[in-house]
């Protein structure tokens, strides 16, 4: 069987995680393939409610393999910590690898991430401040330093000085801030090093052959296709390579591309972002922007405030323009459709079919910040349903506007929606069309 990839259609925080919960079942293997602890996904299963920021959200099947790729940053303290949190609460870690290859967020990249975001003034990101951008920077920068080099003392002691040496000029002269001590950190990460080694393999090997013996591959995207740095909302976007876009999916893993044929592209009914940069169909107040946020109408307990960092994200209408780019920016072949029943209290609902620039209808966004920012959005209206829709497990039981709705983000996108998820909960999902070939 052939891989697929869970992707983000949007600015993240779509549901990634709660759609690779329900479908780990089905595959052998369930590997993030990008991204650090930037990420943070919510399951909420027979287990309790988690989040997840590096452990894929397939560990809960002990009987499946979790991989954390090579394309991964690894906070190896937010690491351990989310390694411990699963083991007190009983979620076996036993079958838990960490790719030798991948780079690990060192202290002064947390630092960095949060002194840089203070400088840039104007042009701050909003970073999630874990580090994560900085390390992706050393790593293209070839100062990074991998899980491999931590698991040989001798060549994480020679790398841990010369680049602390680096860094430390770096932190004095760029940022006005004190030198971090070797010795101290040399011990904190000797520590970590005999706790992770146990998890650490040559996970491009494994992965390759669970592939060739025909096994299922599920890999987990983290954040949205627009929080890509070479396909979205450039410069508000964030720093992985590779990328989390399905492509980068082959790479994060040590797989060829012809390896995927599946893409499930995942988008929330409605549009979020957290952090800086433009938002088309944000709504900026009033009482929409409160239904949206506060997920009136929709499942109890699922207000739209961000998983790792607790900010307020900010809301607004699905924006078809851009759903329509991600899916064919990604190769989608379906898409699941999360938190539908978030928009049961309307009267009417909007669709972004197109931009308003200087007086020009336009059906892509443009380049440049300063333009994307002028973009008006051109809405469709349907109508709403005004139905708890959070016990629906068939299609036919859906209201028809809710069906309409489904059916236009369809049309829109280019792609059939084959899971709508009703609750944050594992059961609470139709699923229309069975994509692994197994019975559901
Ligand atoms: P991810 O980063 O893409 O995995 O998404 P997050 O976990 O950061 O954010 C998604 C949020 O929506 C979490 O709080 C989920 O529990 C919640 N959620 C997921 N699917 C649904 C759904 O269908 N309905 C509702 N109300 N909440 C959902
Ligand atoms: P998941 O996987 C939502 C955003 C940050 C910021 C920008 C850059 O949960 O969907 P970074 O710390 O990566 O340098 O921040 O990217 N961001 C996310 N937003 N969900 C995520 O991940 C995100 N990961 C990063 O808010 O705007
Ligand atoms: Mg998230």
């Amino acid at each position: 069987m052939p891989a697929v990839v869970v992707i983000g259609g949007q600015w993240g925080d779509e549901g990634k995680g709660r759609v690779v919960d329900f479908h780990s079942r089905y595959c052998s293997v369930i590997a993030r393939y990008s991204a650090g602890n930037n990420a943070g996904h919510t399951v909420i299963n027979e287990r309790g409610k988690f989040a997840l920021h590096l452990v894929p959200a397939g560990i809960f099947a002990a009987d499946k393999t979790c991989v954390i790729g090579n394309g991964v940053v690894i906070d190896p303290e937010k690491l351990l910590t989310e390694i411990g949190m699963l083991s007190e609460r009983g979620v076996s870690t036993a079958k838990l690898l960490i790719s030798q290859h991948a780079h690990m967020i060192m202290p002064w990249h947390r630092i960095i991430d949060k002194a840089d975001e203070a400088m840039r003034g104007a042009l701050a990101i909003g970073t999630t401040g874990t580090g994560t951008g900085p390390a992706f920077h050393d790593k293209v920068g070839r100062l990074g330093i991998r899980v491999a080099d931590l698991m040989d003392a001798e060549s994480f002691a020679y790398k841990l000085k010369h680049t602390l040496e680096y860094k430390n000029r770096v932190l004095a002269g760029m940022y006005g801030l004190d030198p971090l001590n070797y010795e101290d950190i040399l011990e904190e990460y000797t520590e970590y090093a005999e706790k992770l080694r146990p998890f650490v393999a040559d996970t491009m090997s494994f992965v390759q052959e669970a592939d060739a013996r025909g096994e299922m591959i599920l890999l987990e995207g983290a954040q949205g296709s627009l929080l890509d740095l070479d396909s979205g909302t450039y410069p508000y976007v964030t720093s992985s390579v590779p990328a989390s876009v399905a492509a980068g999916g082959a790479i994060g893993i040590g797989l060829g591309p012809t390896a995927i044929e599946r893409v499930v592209g995942v988008y929330k009914a409605y549009q979020t972002r957290v952090g800086n940069g433009c938002m088309p169909t944000e709504i900026l107040d009033g009482p929409d922007m409160e239904m949206l946020r506060e997920g009136v109408g929709g499942a109890a307990g699922t207000a739209e405030y961000g998983t790792t960092t607790g900010r307020a994200r900010r809301v607004g209408w699905f924006d078809g323009v851009l759903a329509r780019y991600t899916a064919r920016l990604n190769g989608v072949t379906s898409v699941a459709l999360t938190r539908l029943d978030s928009l049961s209290a309307f009267d009417s609902i909007k669709i972004c079919v197109a931009y308003e620039v200087d007086d020009k209808r336009v059906a892509t966004l443009p380049a440049t910040t300063r333009d994307a920012e002028r973009a008006r959005p051109i809405y469709e209206e349907l109508p709403g349903w005004k139905k708890d829709v959070t016990g629906v497990r068939a299609l036919g039981d859906l209201p028809t506007e809710a069906r309409q709705y489904i059916r236009r983000i369809e049309q829109i996108v280019g792609a059939p929606v084959d899971m709508i998820s009703v609750g944050p909960e594992r059961h609470q999902a139709i699923v229309t069309r069975d994509i692994f070939g197994a019975s559901i």
